[in-house]
């Protein structure tokens, strides 16, 4: 069958076999078929770059519900099963009037996938409301929890990504919400702007949704109607030495200060000056909104895509001595 509706870069590859996963016991009966067909898990599609043909049992994780596990007068936690869509979860939270998502809104793909890479935006990431997922273990088909510690999670990263790449398939999340006294995060500054121009003073969650949800409409591109993947590159962290010669040479670079001196620099900022934004090679692109956004324009292939990816990556390497890497899982 054509993956082509299930990887938001609308990359039209085969899988040799597919099976949607709905039950627990089901994927358990799966992993036991153990060397042969070969799997491969697929949940959203939304942080892969799919560059041929799946010679393999693609598991597509369905996986639904949510439910209340414990709660007080302050807080909520909920277990969310890992196919739920994640702005839906979103949406889902402020609907009931929790807080510690907003800031989140409208990221493509599912709850299951959103510990993997430690889903971040405009001042929020996952590791902050997170408190445990569960993980099924390929091997065994044993199911493990996995604490906040024990994810090991940092900027676009987990322990999912690292030692435990490949092993598990996240079933379920928990996470910690707030159900009064929220915690704003107003701070990342298009979210300030937006809401002074609207003239918001004192900001409900909703209206924070409400901002990163327009911020997001303004300059990313909705997968539906133009297939892409969000960020392709993660904002490279260089040394105090090296920012320093940067900014002298570039006075106009943007930057935020993280741990220990070092500075992050925007991607889209370096690839911009590198002359690719709104540049389309077939039915490759740049975002013309924004350049840390590689699109596909219908028809092209995920290699065609790779291709223009590496072109970048060269590009900024010559014109900046920077190595930026990419945030999507390339399936080679
Ligand atoms: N910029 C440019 N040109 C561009 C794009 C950006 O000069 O084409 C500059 C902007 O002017 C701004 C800076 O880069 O000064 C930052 O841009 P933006 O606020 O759009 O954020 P970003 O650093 O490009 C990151 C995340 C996004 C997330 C936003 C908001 C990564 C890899 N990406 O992008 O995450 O939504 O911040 O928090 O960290 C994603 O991961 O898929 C994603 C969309």
């Amino acid at each position: 069958i054509s993956l082509k509706h299930h990887n938001t870069f609308g990359i039209d590859v085969k899988a040799r076999y597919f099976v949607e996963i709905t039950g627990l016991a089901q994927l358990q009966k799966i992993l036991e078929l153990k060397a042969y067909p070969k799997k491969f898990i697929l949940s959203g599609g939304s942080n892969m770059l799919l560059t041929k043909d799946i010679d393999a049992l693609v598991m597509h994780i369905n996986l639904k519900g949510i439910s209340i596990v414990d709660e007080n007068e302050d807080d909520v936690e909920i277990k969310v099963m890992a196919g739920e869509n994640w702005h839906e979860l979103v949406l889902w939270s402020l609907d009931k009037g929790y807080g510690g998502l907003e800031n989140l809104s409208l990221i493509p793909g599912n709850t299951g996938t959103a510990p993997i890479q430690n889903i971040g935006a405009y001042g929020v990431e996952l590791k902050d409301v997170f408190v445990s997922c569960s993980a099924m273990e390929i091997e065994t088909g044993e199911l493990v929890a996995f604490g906040h510690d024990a994810c090991e999670f940092g900027y676009r990263d987990s322990i999912f990504k690292n030692e435990a790449k490949g092993k598990y398939i996240i079933t379920s999340v928990n996470l910690k919400l707030t159900k009064k006294n929220h915690t704003l995060h107003t701070g990342y500054g298009s979210i300030e702007l937006e809401l002074r121009e609207k003239g918001i003073v004192h900001p409900t969650i909703r209206d924070i949704s409400n901002a990163v949800i327009a911020i997001r409409k303004s300059k990313l591109p909705d997968p539906k109607e133009l297939g892409n993947s969000g960020s392709f590159f993660k904002n490279p962290i260089v040394s105090h030495k090296t920012y320093t010669k940067l900014i002298k040479k570039y006075p106009k670079l943007p930057s935020y200060e993280v741990e220990d001196g070092e500075y992050k620099i925007p991607a889209g900022w370096l690839i911009e000056q590198c002359g690719f934004k709104g540049k389309r090679f077939g039915d490759a692109g740049v975002h013309e909104k924004q350049a840390l956004v590689l699109v596909n324009y219908g028809n092209a292939t995920g290699a065609e895509i790779w291709k223009l990816a590496q072109h970048i990556q060269k590009e900024v390497d010559e014109q900046f001595k920077i190595k930026i890497q990419p945030e999507v899982n390339i399936i080679k």
